[in-house]
């Protein structure tokens, strides 16, 4: 048994450093390293300047590339989606919720609790939390532009590299007002970046 107990941490040992062969040998593989390509290539096919990136990777290997420079998005407000708004039902009548059609059309507006002892108080200030749009926004500065109102968004965070999903095309951007605005449509081409921003 002395032999055993003497034996048992080098076996431990052993069996660590066989694993962690196999880890690196695993994790080495091309599929989860950058992408790299020679873009300088000496007149003798040598390489002087190799570069890694996005640009040179399969879509196995981008999840992996560095990314010196990614867009900045503006802070959005989590939104429920249509299907899953507020309405008055009997269990929740409160003063002001919208009924079940609506829900049925997909055009619920989002409801904000506020609370408060003194209603005249808590009206005035909950008033200026989300500021009402007169214009239609100018998107060339979009950050600028997004920051001085409420965006909001009804999609779900994901771990997407670089993207907000409510920035991707086929989603919606909301402009969280005060009263809901059906001719506030808009849609919206730009650049952020390297990215194209296309909202409709
Ligand atoms: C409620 O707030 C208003 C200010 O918005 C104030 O004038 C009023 O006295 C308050 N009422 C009570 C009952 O505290
Ligand atoms: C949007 O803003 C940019 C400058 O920030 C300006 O050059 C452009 O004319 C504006 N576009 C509109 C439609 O107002
Ligand atoms: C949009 O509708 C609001 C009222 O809901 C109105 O005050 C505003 O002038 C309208 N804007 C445009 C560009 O039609």
């Amino acid at each position: 048994t002395n032999v055993c107990i003497t034996l048992f941490p080098i076996l431990l040992c052993v069996l660590l450093v066989l694993l962690q062969g196999a880890i690196d040998r695993e994790i080495d593989k091309p599929k989860y390293r950058c992408g790299c390509a020679c873009v300088d290539a000496a007149a003798d096919g040598s390489c002087r300047r190799t570069e890694c990136g996005v640009q040179h990777s399969t879509l196995d290997q981008v999840a992996s590339c560095p990314i010196p420079t990614p867009p900045r998005w503006p802070a959005l407000v989590q939104l429920p989606t249509p299907e899953a708004r507020a309405i008055s039902t009997a269990s929740q009548p409160f003063d002001g919720l919208p009924g079940q059609t609506c829900r049925d059309a997909g055009s619920c507006p989002a409801a904000f609790l506020v609370t408060g002892a003194n209603r005249s108080l808590a009206e005035s200030l909950s008033g200026q939390l989300f500021p009402a749009l007169s214009s239609p926004l100018n998107f060339t500065d979009y950050l600028g532009a997004l920051s001085k109102i409420v965006p909001g968004s009804d999609t779900t965070p994901e771990s997407r590299q670089l993207l907000e999903p409510a920035f991707t095309p086929g989603n919606t951007l909301y402009i969280v007002q005060p009263q809901c605005r059906s001719n506030l449509s808009q849609t919206v081409s730009v650049n952020a970046g390297i990215i194209p921003l296309r909202l409709g």
